[in-house]
């Protein structure tokens, strides 16, 4: 898969399903800095130059719609590995789509598909890690850090080629398979999610509930307080500890 390395634009993501709709090849799209980056649930991405990693990647799928946000799962999965083997550090994952270091989130993954009648077109799966800060700004200062924060000491250009190869991998794995059994029992033993009371908030709906883990479809199981196990899929959720990020 070819990798670009651009200085700046406004958003890897964006850019791609620009390309996407015009219908680029698979590809890899690297910056140095975006001026409007994007985050989950509209959020924006503070992207400042130097100080993160920006990547988004392009694939055409032949799989089924719904199985699209699976793809968010695996490039955890690929991040995590890269961010290992590049600098030592032994992330978490936070279902469905952040990394975190000591319950702070270190990495977010934003994914976006666009369908062709029912079928899949192509989906942009963006990551953004947190490389050389070394302040927050206020508001996430409590919840956020970066792998300069806990003493990384890596090239920049092995672990973004470390990420394309560990999910290109990954991707490989699940086209074939077309599941994510593969990788339900690997993706629970390194998420932070497993076993703990946590506040589910979807769209007009909050409540707190004991988390299981996710099952072979990806979603998240969780125990209700009256006993019934409800599965969320990911999307417009977010899932926190009942005292924190985690
Ligand atoms: C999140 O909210 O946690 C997801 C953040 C995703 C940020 C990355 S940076 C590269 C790509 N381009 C974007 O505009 N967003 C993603």
């Amino acid at each position: 898969m070819n990798i670009e390395r651009i200085e700046t634009i406004d958003s890897t993501n964006e850019e791609l399903i620009r390309r996407g709709r015009e219908g680029a090849m698979p590809q890899v799209l690297i910056a140095k800095e975006q001026t409007a980056g994007r985050g989950r649930l509209g959020r924006t991405w503070v992207s400042k130059k130097g100080d993160g990693l920006y990547m988004s990647i392009l694939v055409r799928p032949d799989i089924p719609l719904e199985k699209a946000p699976l793809l968010s799962l695996i490039m955890g999965l690929a991040a995590h590995d890269a961010v290992k083997e590049a600098t030592g550090i032994d992330t978490r994952l936070k279902w469905p789509n952040d990394l975190v270091i000591d319950g702070k989130k270190v990495a977010g993954i934003l994914a976006s598909s666009e369908i062709e009648g029912s079928r899949l077109k192509f989906v942009v799966i963006g990551i953004g890690i947190n490389m050389f800060q070394e302040l927050f700004p206020e508001e996430i200062s409590a919840t956020a850090t970066s792998l300069r924060l806990n003493g990384a000491k890596f090239n920049r250009e092995d672990l973004e080629n470390s990420i394309v190869k560990s999910f290109n991998r990954y991707y490989d794995i699940f086209i074939r398979e077309e599941s994510f059994r593969a990788f339900t029992e690997e993706y629970n033993s390194l998420t932070v999610n497993v076993g703990r009371r946590v506040r589910v908030i979807e769209p007009g709906n909050e409540y707190e509930a004991d988390s299981m883990g996710v099952n072979e479809d990806g979603e998240l199981l969780v125990r209700l307080d009256n006993g019934e196990i409800k599965t969320i899929r990911s999307g417009e959720v977010s899932v926190r500890g009942v005292y924190g990020y985690v």
